[in-house]
Parts: C-alpha cells; sequence; structure tokens
C-alpha cells in the first residue's frame, strides 16, 4: 500500500481529536442485525438454572423459554440458536432422542414459531447433545461413522424443519453431509430452509465450558480431532468451505472466533458469501469472567465482537447477544 503524505503536514492524530470526529472515520461497527442469540433448554418444569463456568447464562425449561424469547424479540435480534441439555437417561450410543419430536429442541421450536413467528430460530445438526460418548456421530470399535451418521443427520434436519426452524446448522464436521441434507430437504419441500454449515470448525480447547452446560462432558476429557480440523491449519479451512458452498450452504460458520480471525478473513475474501461466527463458551467464560473481578473493562466484550466485523463476518453467535443488544440499542 502506498502512504500518502508525511508528518509534520500529516497527523493521524487529527482525526481522532474528539468524539464527534471519531465517528466519522468510524470503518465498521456492530449493529443488533448482527447477533444471535444462543439458548439453552433443559428438561423439567419451571426452570430457569445457571451455568457455573458461564455467568450470566441461563438454562430454561420449555415452559420458561418465552421470557428470553420475547426480551431477544424486543431487541430485535434477528435469530435465535436452540441448544439442549438433555438428561442422560435419554442419551444412548446412537443418539436415538435427536429423532423424538417431542425432544427438548423441537418442542422449542414449535414453541418459539408459535409464540414469536418473526424471530428466525436456528438448530444444530449433530448427535453430540444426545450420545452416551458425547460425540457428534455414530462410534463403532471407536470409530466415528461418517456415513451411518449423516443418514441420521438427515432425519434430524427433516425433523426440525417440520418444527418450523427456519436455519438448519450442521455442525458435526462430517463429510458430505451438507450435499445430502440439502438434497432430503428440497426432496420434502423444505426449498427454503436455509443451512448455515458449521464450515470450518476446529478441534478446540474452548468449547469446555458449552459440553457443560448441554451435559456432553465426558469423565476424562473427549477428542474430536477424527473430524474438527486441526488448529495448525488453514488452507483446509478453505477447502471445506468450498465444498460445503458446493454442497448448498447458504452460509458457513467459522468457529471458535477469536483465536480464528484469519480464518474469518480469509473466507470473506476468497469467497464473498455471508460468513458466520461463533464466539464460543470458552471465549465467553474468559471475557466475562475477567470482567466479573475487575481484570478487565466491561467493553471487552463489545471490543472482541467488532474485532469479527473487521475481519468481515456477517453475524456473530454470541453469548453476550442480549447485554450488547442492549447497550447498542439505547
Ligand atoms: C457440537 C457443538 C459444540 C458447540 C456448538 N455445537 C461443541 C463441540 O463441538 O463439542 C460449542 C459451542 C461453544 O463452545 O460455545 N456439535
Amino acid at each position: 500500500m502506498k502512504i500518502f503524505g508525511k508528518y509534520p503536514s500529516l497527523r493521524l492524530r487529527r482525526n481522532r481529536k474528539s468524539e464527534w470526529s471519531r465517528r466519522l472515520v468510524e470503518e465498521n461497527n456492530l449493529t443488533v442485525s448482527d447477533l444471535i442469540l444462543p439458548i439453552f433448554v433443559t428438561e423439567g418444569k419451571n426452570k430457569v438454572e445457571k451455568i457455573k463456568s458461564m455467568p450470566g447464562v441461563m438454562k430454561y425449561s420449555v415452559d420458561k423459554i418465552d421470557s428470553i424469547i420475547n426480551k431477544a424479540s424486543k431487541l430485535d435480534i434477528p435469530l435465535v440458536a436452540v441448544f439442549p441439555n438433555t438428561p442422560s437417561r435419554k442419551k444412548n450410543s446412537f443418539g436415538s432422542e435427536a429423532l423424538n419430536e417431542n425432544n427438548i429442541v423441537c418442542r422449542t421450536i414449535r414453541k418459539i414459531k408459535k409464540n414469536n413467528p418473526n424471530i428466525g430460530v436456528m438448530a444444530d445438526v449433530a448427535l453430540d447433545p444426545y450420545t452416551n460418548h458425547g460425540h457428534d456421530g455414530i462410534l463403532r470399535k471407536k470409530e466415528i461413522m461418517n456415513d451411518e451418521t449423516i443418514k441420521i443427520l438427515s432425519e434430524q434436519a427433516i425433523l426440525q424443519a417440520e418444527m418450523g426452524c427456519d436455519v438448519i446448522a450442521p455442525s458435526d464436521m462430517m463429510d458430505g453431509r451438507i450435499g445430502v441434507i440439502r438434497k432430503t430437504l428440497d426432496k420434502k419441500n423444505f426449498k427454503n430452509v436455509q443451512i448455515l454449515s458449521y464450515a470450518a470448525k476446529y478441534a478446540s480447547n474452548f468449547y469446555g465450558p458449552f459440553r457443560d452446560a448441554i451435559g456432553s462432558k465426558q469423565k476424562s476429557s473427549i477428542n474430536k480431532k477424527t473430524y474438527q480440523m486441526d488448529y495448525k491449519n488453514s488452507n483446509e479451512a478453505l477447502r471445506e468451505v468450498a465444498l460445503d458452498i458446493k454442497e448448498g450452504a447458504d452460509f458457513v460458520m467459522i468457529k471458535p472466533g477469536l483465536p480464528y480471525l484469519d480464518i474469518v478473513k480469509s473466507v470473506k475474501q476468497n469467497f464473498k458469501i455471508p460468513v458466520f461466527v461463533y464466539q464460543v463458551s470458552g471465549e465467553y467464560s474468559m471475557i466475562i469472567n475477567s470482567v466479573n473481578k475487575g481484570i478487565l473493562n466491561k467493553d471487552a466484550a463489545i471490543e472482541s465482537l467488532i474485532s469479527f466485523k473487521r475481519s468481515g463476518a456477517a453475524a456473530i453467535v454470541t453469548y453476550f447477544a442480549l447485554d450488547i443488544a442492549k447497550k447498542i440499542s439505547n
């Protein structure tokens, strides 16, 4: 890049001299339209429970979700993402609860679409909330089976679409799942159901609090490296994204967020499609716990979100969504 001008006739501090001037030269900003709110739902009645490692985030029983959905809707948050905390007695090695039309995700989707039809609903397609081993796919002799898992995933996608889910989000990193799910949805006449592919999802150490929240945490820490990506790789992310676009993804997700800003930027530059980013539970926990302890100023949250916008993200899944939406709509 060519640099024009030089000190002392050029002083870049001049444009920073006052609040109004700084506002004029802002290159990026965050609006409520950029935010996706994750919601944890749990079995039972009349429950609003804390999640220990994620202060400020709650788990709701289905009868209690209206409170949070109404808030999101009032703040004009465009999309909520539903994640289930399945009781262990309903888990098995195939994750068959995923296909129960009365599981908590299905009940939640129906309820949201009935009471708040204007808000978008997204739900993961993956088996980890339902398997007793915590893996995203079917496990056979220590191997996560790809093609067998995809069959179940496409049934799960159809079921969620039937419940009224607007955005199906395959999050398990099996090969070929986007194409199969798109075809199956189209065959069942769900042509307008969108697919958000978790296209580049890394085998990350930042998912710990989430696994705690959905109860998929195992006694010894779980290793998903045979399907989620190696965090040493970036070209591989471009190949994953390219394949998913070809197979019919409407948007792609990069996950986690902050440690992967380079990936967000290069995916956006290479493919020019809507790129979403997931600021995951571990990122949230780091920031919120530091803020609560007085180590960081609370604007650290918004700073982290703007970094996603700078790198090219169209929208952000973040546990800060409600707080930030409140803050920026005032
Ligand atoms: C699983 C899934 C995970 C998250 C969203 N969907 C975790 C995992 O892969 O174990 C993580 C989200 C977070 O950490 O906030 N399909």
